[in-house]
């Protein structure tokens, strides 16, 4: 199976031309599933709630997602990329699934980092979206904070754990080659380069966009200057194999019985 990554640049507010250049990349590959960052499209520093809902699109009628289901036609790609979602009175930070027949699915963030807590409304479900060859679980950037998102995906069959980002922390990529080992599962994290400026605000986003897999190991990765499109074969089959050791299966090995504070809202003691 061909995965990927699309790292990118992203300039704040200027949706049809950070689609665009995201078009042109998509345009030199074929036959692959490609991860790219999160709200690849708007940028990231919303400097208030009217700012995002003028940048925010719903997925019936967004410019974001119509050019994109025209190259994953024209290209065969499975895409997975970070969007503002208008819908009903809400704004998600969602991650949308497209596929070559035009398919649309989405992830909305449930777990929101720092100001984004101000704008979006949190997701309320997980997903796990299915390509030919295999099923991708979907988390967005900070998600990987809360293991239980990359476990639970990984116990509902994926293979893969797709994850979009704009990454800011020095943690994240470390992070995700544990949420692989831990699950035994690959991984694809798309993330941003450059700095944001806004008024008082600017974040400078990490880049390190990697292709991980079920061991940990870094199968392709970027640097954090410059755009990069990478597209490796992998044999997602070895995420079926759970084994850590001929002793250990990680699934096999697990005592749920013993968890239950994580399932429930318990107060910290
Ligand atoms: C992040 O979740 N965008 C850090």
């Amino acid at each position: 199976m061909r995965v990927g990554f699309l790292q990118l640049r992203v300039k704040f507010g200027e949706v049809k031309a950070n689609v665009k250049k995201a078009v042109t990349f998509l345009g030199k590959v074929e036959d692959a599933t490609i991860v790219l960052p999160e709200l690849f499209n708007t940028g990231y520093l919303f400097k208030n709630q009217r700012e995002l809902n003028s940048l925010a699109e719903p997925l019936t009628k967004s410019h974001t997602v119509s050019e994109m289901k025209k190259i994953a036609k024209k290209r065969n790609l499975h895409l997975i990329f970070g969007m503002a979602e208008k819908k009903a009175r809400s704004v998600y930070n969602s991650a949308v699934f497209i596929n070559p027949k035009g398919k649309v699915e989405v992830y909305q963030k449930v777990h929101l980092f720092d100001r984004e807590k101000l704008f979006f409304t949190p997701g309320k479900a997980l997903k796990v979206v299915s390509t030919p060859e295999a099923k991708v679980g979907i988390m967005v950037c900070f998600d990987w904070i809360m293991p239980e998102v990359a476990r639970c995906l990984s116990l509902k069959g994926a293979g893969i754990i797709a994850h979009p980002a704009n990454l800011v922390l020095p943690w994240g990529q470390e992070a995700m080659k544990l949420r692989c080992i831990e699950n035994r599962v690959f991984g694809i994290t798309a993330n941003r380069i450059g700095t944001e400026r806004r008024g008082t605000l600017n974040l400078t986003f990490t880049g390190g966009s990697q292709i991980m897999s079920p061991g940990g190991e870094v199968l392709v990765s970027a640097g954090d200057r410059s755009e990069s499109l990478k597209v490796i074969e992998i044999d997602v089959a070895e995420a079926q194999d759970k084994h850590i050791t001929p002793a250990n299966d990680l699934f096999a090995d697990r005592s749920p019985g013993l968890y239950s504070q994580i399932t429930s809202k318990a107060k910290r003691k």
